[in-house]
């Protein structure tokens, strides 16, 4: 079933009106679901967990959530690595779990974004089994990447390559009758084999799970490593050194090639079988130039920048990257997003505390920025106070903000996980080069006190460090100058706030000043220096540290209606 006309849209029908451009301007909230809420006490996040948190998202007042994968999963990769798309790991809910939290966000105004992972399925996907149970060359060998080795008796994998997570790229299976066989490609963990999408049926599986999930009332789907689907690899592979020294104009073998976009464009013809039609976000780590098409009309609609991320806590860094996205967006006639936290990189709070480092950049050209959490030279309070002035300073842009779940908190990286707890496949990959992302996973602290702060009734699966007590909800939720409290009143003002999706930088004394307005006539000012500066006229709205009389203090960001 289809809802191809206006009348029976579920959106609709629970009051969230049909403005096909709702997500130009959106603040979407990231909800890793395994660590969010745990309503089952099983110690890992659930979907009635979520349900039973929708009154705190509405209060926080986001526009949409995006949920990361919740599908059945071994979770080698937390849950990017699928078994099955077009259901609910039973760790996680169940699919009637599924449409009751949908209902209730939708009833609470709040659109839903779900996580779709095209470039590889787990090797517990029912395709993957049926592969190994497979003769080579069989159609079901064909759904992947499967190549013979090379050596005298196929015993060295086709090619030198490595993973994203480290370690080989390729993997040698087991033959069914007991033989060392082929070996397949996998360009994140080995649980993660490639798929094939020179194959017709990978391209009908995905258009059907997209109308499975769309058919429920999402609203949208956030892609996973959107620029690495369609892949061109010749009978003699390149030698990892070469693949490295290819440019990614187009034309390279793996990453970013021209015609990934026919498949986003036949996505965007299903997307449009729905009233308001369905958005799609890409996670594509491809050269900026390169990202309007993935955000154009004809393809997904919108696609991450990580620019803002990657900067530092920098006012011509801020400026410049504000200036070129905003330009770049312009180009796809898309709205900019921006980010500053997410699952796979170090806190902002905790970033922007540390000395800065060189981000470490890998094969797809993905900062991960996979340093140590919190260390000793981490200045917590500094870090936080930056946190806040970027938080409000990215909530004033215009363009659609995408937040991560505990950054409403204040919440820095968690260092002290012990290797034993460690989950994240980086971690075990890549020995000694990276602990991995669990530091950022660590499950919400609601309450200040009890087994797993309010997460749940059991341990969390990640432990919590003692100091998350201090960030939780309950400790900062009637504690006017939080960041909780911050969050909400940004929120709720860029609301009130929000118009047309435009611009004007304002010069004000201070090179580390950056200020600009915004149609309607209020302005966003942060001082990026730690010294105070003058606090420009203007009836203040919200700031992201207390103000004294006309001072605005160091580290700070500040809202103005103009008089
Ligand atoms: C994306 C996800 C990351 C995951 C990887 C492989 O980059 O954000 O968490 O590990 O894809 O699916």
């Amino acid at each position: 079933m289809s809802f191809a006309s206006t009348a029976e849209s579920p959106t609709a029908a629970a009051g969230l009106g049909s403005d096909p451009q709702w997500w130009r301007q959106a603040a979407v909230y990231q909800i890793y679901p395994r660590s969010f809420a745990d309503a089952d006490g099983n110690g890992i996040g659930d979907l009635r967990g979520i349900t039973s948190r929708v009154g705190y998202l509405q209060d926080l007042g986001i526009d949409a959530v995006w949920l990361s994968p919740f599908y059945p999963s071994a979770l080698a990769d937390g849950g990017y690595d699928v078994d099955d798309y077009r259901d609910v790991d039973p760790k996680i809910g169940t699919l009637e779990d599924f449409d009751t939290m949908i209902d209730a966000l939708h009833r609470a105004g709040i659109r839903l974004i779900v996580d779709i992972v095209p470039n590889h399925t787990s090797d517990r996907h029912e395709w993957f089994l049926e592969a190994l149970k497979s003769p080579t060359g069989s159609a079901a060998r064909e759904r992947y990447i499967f190549r013979d080795g090379t050596g005298a008796a196929g015993e060295q994998p086709p090619s030198d390559w490595t993973s994203i997570f480290g370690g080989p790229a390729w993997t040698r299976i087991t033959e069914p009758d007991g033989s060392p066989g082929q070996w397949f490609l996998h360009s994140f963990a080995k649980e993660q084999p490639d798929l094939n999408w020179h194959n017709r049926e990978v391209h009908e599986d995905f258009l059907q799970t997209l109308r499975f999930w769309s058919d429920r009332g999402v609203d949208g789907f956030r892609v996973d490593v959107a620029h690495g689907l369609s892949k061109d690899l010749p009978a003699n592979l390149p030698s990892q050194a070469e693949l490295d020294a290819t440019p990614k104009d187009g034309a390279h073998p793996i990453w970013d090639r021209d015609e990934v976009h026919e498949i986003y464009r036949e996505w965007r013809g299903v997307f449009n079988e729905y009233d308001p039609p369905k958005i799609g976000v890409a996670e594509a780590w491809v050269d900026s130039a390169r990202r309007p098409k993935y955000a154009s009309a004809e393809g997904l609609g919108q696609a991450f920048n990580f620019d803002l991320l990657e900067a530092s806590f920098d006012a011509a860094q801020f400026r410049e990257t504000v200036t070129f996205n905003l330009e770049l967006a312009a180009k796809s006639g898309s709205s900019s997003t921006w980010v500053l936290s997410n699952h796979d990189v170090v806190r902002h709070a905790t970033r922007y505390g540390l000395p800065p480092k060189a981000p470490q950049e890998d094969k797809a050209g993905t900062h991960w920025l996979l340093t140590a959490g919190t260390s000793p030279e981490l200045e917590a309070e500094a870090g936080l106070r930056r946190a806040r002035a970027a938080s409000l300073f990215e909530l004033a842009l215009p363009g659609s903000a995408y937040l991560y779940q505990g950054e409403e908190l204040g919440l820095h990286e968690v260092a002290e996980i012990p290797d034993t707890d460690r989950q994240d496949p980086t971690f075990f990959r890549s020995p000694g080069f990276s602990v991995g992302r669990d530091g950022c996973r660590v499950p919400m602290p609601w309450s200040s006190a009890g087994g797993s702060l309010g997460f749940g009734e059991g341990d969390a699966h990640l432990p919590q460090p003692e100091w998350f007590a201090r960030y939780s909800v309950q400790a900062q939720d009637t504690v006017e100058d939080s960041t909780l409290n911050l969050y909400r009143r940004a929120l709720q003002l860029r609301r009130e706030l929000q118009g047309e999706d435009a611009l004007e930088w304002i010069e004000l004394p201070g090179s580390e000043v950056l200020a600009f307005r915004r149609p309607g006539g209020w302005l966003c000012v942060t001082n990026f220096d730690v010294e105070a500066v003058p606090l420009p006229d203007g009836e203040v709205l919200v700031s992201s540290q207390p103000l004294a009389v006309d001072v605005l203090p160091g580290e700070t960001t500040v809202w103005l209606r103009e008089h």
